[in-house]
């Protein structure tokens, strides 16, 4: 199989399983026990939380574990409306967030919230300025991803945050595919709440967090025992959490090279895939974009067909986000594009990741090729 679908999730690290067998074979105590057993299971806690802290530069009692990004965003987003109800109900967000922070969203507005979506440009980047409009007076959070899962577009996070700021009103960032791919601070992003998964920089899946600003106004979603400083009741998942703090340590340790291998390998998967094929146009701003993913539309071909074609030729890849892959509608984010003829387009997005070869993407290129020009075959018989 060649696999080029890093956004969806990634393989788990030596390092990090090496970290969860001992969590679950050597300190499978109850981290709130009083005892020896408790204490173990508590330090590899505490060893998490600062690593976890210090990939994006928040001190460890900023971190709430939570089971992955679509928690860490509802607890985001439910936390500050339940704790800022009584001063604002409008929400604001972009129009091409993930489904973890749009349906939490429109969910809120049984309770009385009304959410004005921000449209994006047609390269799929928000105007900070158009942000800044939208801003009532009963605004109290603005929630904007940092890096787009499906075209990886990187949205101008700090200076939405200063202006949103400027008018009191708090800022959260998804930066599920930002961070271990680029820089991503607390501090430099200016924001007050910011979501992360292990499973996107090679940990384990159903663990995240939520950092938290010292001082921010947030209620729990999940409550019961006095869990992570009362944000987030329930027994922690101690190995997951174990296995995050690893994950997190490398990511931070090897974020440059990262880099360069993801622009290196994603500016090639680019060029070969336009040059081989015709009509190929790629989504999103060729710039202001993570390098490592790459989403293409292809003119007169089904993006679900495609797909099947390359999956029963040993090819992943995406034809959005993963959680839209079994679903034909177009993606909301491809919509919000308004891009021309977008009704007869397949839309693949393919992202490398750390073991990505050139020589898969020349075979994955070529893959491509042959099962657009055997569909499009198809389409003029
Ligand atoms: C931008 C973004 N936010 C949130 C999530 C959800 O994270 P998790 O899978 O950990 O719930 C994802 C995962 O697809 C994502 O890409």
């Amino acid at each position: 199989m060649i696999y080029l679908d890093y956004a969806a999730t990634t393989p788990v690290r030596p390092e990090v399983i090496h970290a969860m067998t001992e969590s679950l074979t050597e300190s499978w105590g109850n981290p709130s026990s009083n005892h020896l057993a408790g204490h173990a299971a508590r330090k590899g806690m505490d060893r998490a939380r600062r690593q976890v802290g210090e990939l994006v530069g928040a001190p460890p009692e900023s971190v709430i574990f939570t089971s992955g990004g679509t928690e860490a965003d509802n607890l985001a987003i439910r936390g500050v409306a339940r704790a800022l109800s009584a001063k604002g109900r409008h929400l604001i967000i972009s129009n091409i967030e993930h489904s973890a922070v749009r349906v939490t969203c429109k969910m809120l507005a049984e309770d009385g919230f009304e959410t004005t979506e921000v449209p994006v440009g047609p390269n799929g980047v928000l105007d900070p300025q158009a942000v800044a409009r939208a801003i009532r007076p009963d605004t109290i959070l603005v929630s904007v991803m940092h890096v787009n899962n499906e075209i990886g577009t990187i949205q101008p996070i700090a200076e939405i945050a200063e202006l949103a700021h400027a008018r009191g009103v708090l800022v959260h960032t998804d930066a599920v595919q930002s961070v271990g791919k680029i820089p991503v601070s607390l501090e430099a992003l200016g924001v007050d709440l910011l979501s992360l998964s292990a499973h996107k920089i090679y940990g384990p899946k159903g663990v995240g967090a939520l950092i938290r600003r010292k001082g921010v106004p947030l209620f729990p979603i999940l409550t019961g025992g006095g869990h992570e400083r009362g944000f987030r009741a329930g027994t922690e998942n101690v190995p997951g959490i174990t296995g995050f703090g690893v994950a997190a340590e490398l990511a931070m340790r090897e974020l440059p090279a990262r880099m360069r291998h993801d622009e290196e390998l994603g500016t090639f998967l680019l060029e070969s895939a336009l040059a081989a094929l015709p009509g190929s146009k790629l989504n999103g701003d060729p710039d202001l974009r993570w390098a490592g993913c790459v989403s293409l539309r292809m003119p007169g071909v089904d993006g679900a067909d495609l797909l099947a074609t390359l999956d029963a030729a040993g090819v992943a890849i995406s034809a959005g986000s993963a959680c839209k892959a079994f679903k034909q509608e177009t993606s909301h984010v491809i919509a919000a594009l308004n891009l021309p003829n977008e009704q007869d387009s397949g839309t693949l997005r393919l992202t490398v990741g750390a073991p990505t070869t050139r020589a898969e993407i020349q075979e994955a290129v070529s893959l491509i090729a042959k099962a657009v020009e055997s569909l499009r075959g198809k389409v003029a018989r």
